[in-house]
């Protein structure tokens, strides 16, 4: 059964905290604690959702995995083999085996480079095969995505949205990753431009094998690509479990405030965060106690002082709640 995978990826207890800095000396006046001791598997060959509302750290997690933000402690353990987040170092071998593909891949793609020099630029990097090899190479990646050998030689500008996102895909397969980072990867796209890049990074990964950390604030999606949720808030996951039950069973109260909030197709039943709650908390300003007791209807005075443990509710289903 598919649930039973072995983990590919074991994140334990990552904190990525920011220093806010004020002044001509630029003094550490406090923190942000984005990511704030998280911890998660992904199995081989699944998807794990990542899903909360703007702000609540989703986008730190994904790149302290990838070594692009330091993370202030934590560890990862790819494939068994332990890496120290502490002090942000992850090792090179770690980097290789993942990739992260991101939102608006115009911007991470160089408008002066070609199509198939940006594509090649990894395996020039890391100085992988003969130029012969990487030519061949190259090819493959342009129509493993879905692009026309024709197209190689365009600018990043001469392609649409969906197509950009098609090349900044065959950029991160370019290192054979084993994990990819998908960070709110069809959020700035047309819906059906969304179902085609959904379907590519599926047909992908049942193709090569890839494990998928899914990162999105839009539920619909991530319902439609996880195989497992994990839903954060203020830094920390506060339910996490196969998908099932996040969407049939879900015990944690900010995960039933999402679920009540997504779009609906009935426009009479259509409610929207702001709506719901007017004064919602950020990072910098993070309540004592249970982050979400000043949003939750079940709150009580243990809520307000002790900040409940993530804890197992059935066979891989947890929550942090002091009342479920
Ligand atoms: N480089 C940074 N310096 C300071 N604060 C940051 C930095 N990056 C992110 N943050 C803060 O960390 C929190 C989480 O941000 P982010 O991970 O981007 O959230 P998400 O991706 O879920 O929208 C936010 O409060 C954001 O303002
Ligand atoms: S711990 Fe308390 S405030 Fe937090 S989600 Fe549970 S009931 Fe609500
Ligand atoms: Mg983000």
């Amino acid at each position: 059964m598919a649930e039973l995978a072995p983990p590919l990826l074991a994140v334990e207890d990552l904190k990525v905290h920011f220093a806010i800095r004020s002044g001509v000396f630029q003094r550490r006046v406090g923190e942000v604690k984005a990511v704030d001791g998280v911890s998660f598997d992904i199995r081989y060959r699944q998807t794990l959702g990542l899903v909360g509302e703007s702000g609540c750290g989703k986008s730190t997690t994904g790149l302290a995995l990838m070594g692009l933000v330091k993370a202030t402690d934590g560890r990862i353990v790819l494939d068994g083999e332990a890496a120290l987040a502490r002090k942000g170092s992850v090792p090179k071998s770690h980097r290789r085996r993942m990739q992260i593909i991101f939102q608006d891949p115009f911007s991470s793609l160089n408008p002066r480079q070609r199509v198939r020099d940006i594509i090649r630029a990894p395996l020039d990097i890391h100085n992988i095969g003969t130029p012969e090899e990487r030519r061949a190479e190259v090819s493959k990646l342009i129509s493993l995505v879905g692009l026309r050998p024709d197209q190689a030689d365009n600018f990043p500008h001469q392609f649409s949205g969906g197509q950009r996102q098609r090349i900044g895909i065959a950029r991160a397969l370019a290192l054979k990753p084993e994990v990819i980072v998908c960070d709110e990867p069809v959020s700035a796209l047309d819906v059906s431009v969304q179902a085609q890049i959904l379907n590519l990074l599926a047909d992908l990964q049942k193709e090569l094998g890839l494990s998928y950390l899914f990162i999105s604030h839009d539920l619909g999606v991530v319902e439609h690509v996880s195989d497992r949720v994990a839903v954060m808030y203020l830094g920390k996951i506060v339910e996490i479990g196969r998908k099932t039950w996040i969407f049939g069973k879900p015990l944690h109260p900010y995960t039933e405030l999402l679920l009540r909030s997504a779009p609906s197709h009935d426009p009479h039943h259509r409610h929207t965060f702001s709506a719901a709650s007017d004064d919602i908390p950020s990072a910098t300003r993070k309540p004592v106690g249970c982050a979400f007791h000043t949003r939750c209807p079940l709150a009580t005075d243990i809520c307000r002082q002790v900040d409940p443990p993530l804890e197992e509710k059935g066979e891989d289903h947890s929550v942090a709640c002091h009342h479920r």
